[in-house]
C-alpha cells in the first residue's frame, strides 16, 4: 500500500501567514502539521510516499526531504497548478501503479492517527473508504448523505444546502478502481477535478464505497481558529519535558516543554506550554496552549492560547490570547506621546486592538 500526500494549495485562509510558507508547514505545538500526517502514514505501515507539490515545492522538499527522518521514501510530483485532488491522483497514476493507497491532504489533523482505519481497509478492502466528521458548518467541505443503514449515497463539494452535518475528512483509501473514476469526471464549477466528484461515480457505478464517522479531533487548518484548537489539543497530549534552564526566580507548572537552548528567567510558565530552542522569556507569564517556536523573544508580556512561529519578539505589551503570530515579527509598545497605534502590517494581516 502506497500514501498520495498532497502538499500543494495556496492556503488563502490563513494569509498572511501563508503568503510567505506552505500551510502544510504551519507549526502545531512546534512541529509541520503536514510532519503529524506523516508520522501517521509510517505508523501505519506504509512507507512509500508520492508528494504532491505546487508553488511551495522548494520549501516543503526543504523541510521533508527524502523523507527518511520519517522512515519514509518520498516521491515528489509536481503539479502546475492546483487543478483539483481528483487530478493529483490522476498526475500520480505512474507513482501509484496498481496498488491500494492512502490520499492524505497534509493540512489536516487526525488526532490518533490512521493506524486503525488502514488495517480495517486492508483487512475488508473495499473499492474505496472515506472519514466523516460532524461539523458546525459543512458548507466549506465536501458533505456526505447517508441512508438509513449508514451507507454513502450522495457526495457533494461545498453545498449551499449540506443534506448532513458529515464532512469529508481530507483522508481517503482507494483500490486501483478510483484511477477509472478520475479518468470519467469533469471540472467542477472551481475549475478543479473533485475527488467528489470521482468517488460519486463510483456509488453511481455501484462500486462498494464504505464510510467511518471519525469522532477524533480533526480540522481543515485553513484558519485561526482552528489552528489554535489543534495546538491546543496537541499539547493536551504533551509530557513535561525540561532541556532548557529555569532560573531560580521562576515557575515552570505542569506540562511544559523547554527545548535544549531556550531560557525562563523571572517569569511563570503555565502548562501545557511549548518553548522552543534558544527562545528567551523573561519577566513574562507564559499560559496554557502556548506554542512559541525557536528563537524568539518574550519579554516583560502575557501570552497565553496562541502561537508564535520562529524569531519573534514580544516586548513590554501586556496581555496577548488567542493569537498567531508569524516569523521575524516585532510586537513593542508605543511612544507614549502621542497617543496612537503604530502598525506595519503585511496584506491579509489582521489585528484586533483593545483600547
Ligand atoms: C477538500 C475536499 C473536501 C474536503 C476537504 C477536507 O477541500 O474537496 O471535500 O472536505 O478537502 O479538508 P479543499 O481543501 O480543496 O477546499
Amino acid at each position: 500500500m502506497k500514501a498520495l500526500v498532497l502538499s500543494g494549495g495556496a492556503g488563502t485562509r490563513l494569509r498572511p501567514i501563508t503568503h510567505t510558507s506552505a500551510k502544510q508547514l504551519v507549526p502545531v505545538a512546534n512541529k509541520a502539521v503536514l510532519f503529524y500526517g506523516l508520522e501517521s502514514l509510517a505508523e501505519a505501515g506504509i512507507t512509500e510516499v508520492g508528494m504532491i507539490v505546487g508553488d511551495t515545492a522548494a520549501e516543503i522538499e526543504e523541510a521533508v526531504g527524502d523523507g527518511s527522518r520519517f522512515g519514509l521514501k518520498v516521491t515528489y510530483i509536481p503539479q502546475e497548478r492546483p487543478l483539483g485532488l481528483a487530478h493529483a491522483v490522476l498526475i500520480a497514476r505512474e507513482f501509484l501503479g496498481d496498488d491500494d493507497f492512502v490520499m492524505y491532504l497534509g493540512d489536516n489533523f487526525i488526532v490518533g492517527g490512521i493506524t486503525g482505519l488502514v488495517e480495517e481497509f486492508r483487512a475488508h478492502r473495499p473499492d474505496a473508504q472515506i472519514l466523516l466528521t460532524r461539523v458546525a458548518d459543512p458548507r466549506s467541505f465536501g458533505v456526505a448523505e447517508l441512508d438509513a443503514s449508514g451507507q454513502v449515497i450522495g457526495l457533494e463539494e461545498k453545498p449551499r444546502h449540506p443534506k448532513s452535518d458529515l464532512a469529508l475528512v481530507g483522508v481517503y483509501l482507494f483500490t486501483p478502481v478510483v484511477h477509472e473514476a478520475v479518468r470519467a469526471i469533469e471540472p467542477s464549477w472551481r475549475g478543479e477535478l473533485e475527488i467528489t466528484h470521482a468517488i460519486q461515480h463510483l456509488i453511481d457505478a455501484r462500486a462498494d464505497v464504505r464510510c467511518t464517522v471519525i469522532e477524533g479531533y480533526w480540522k481543515d487548518t485553513g484558519n485561526v481558529g482552528d489552528m489554535l484548537e489543534v495546538n491546543r489539543a496537541v499539547l493536551e497530549g504533551m509530557e513535561r519535558r525540561i532541556d532548557g534552564e529555569v532560573d531560580s526566580a521562576s515557575e515552570c507548572i505542569g506540562r511544559v516543554v523547554l527545548e535544549p537552548g531556550a531560557r525562563i528567567e523571572r517569569s511563570r510558565v503555565v502548562g501545557p506550554v511549548v518553548i522552543g530552542a534558544g527562545t528567551v522569556v523573561s519577566d513574562s507569564y507564559v499560559g496554557p496552549f502556548t506554542s512559541i517556536a525557536e528563537n524568539c523573544r518574550i519579554t516583560d508580556s502575557e501570552l497565553e492560547f496562541s502561537i508564535v512561529l520562529r524569531d519573534s519578539s514580544i516586548l513590554g505589551v501586556g496581555r496577548i490570547e488567542a493569537s498567531l503570530i508569524g516569523r521575524h515579527v516585532e510586537v513593542t509598545p508605543a511612544p507614549s506621546v502621542p497617543s496612537a497605534h503604530r502598525l506595519v502590517l503585511g496584506d491579509h494581516s489582521k489585528v484586533q486592538i483593545h483600547s
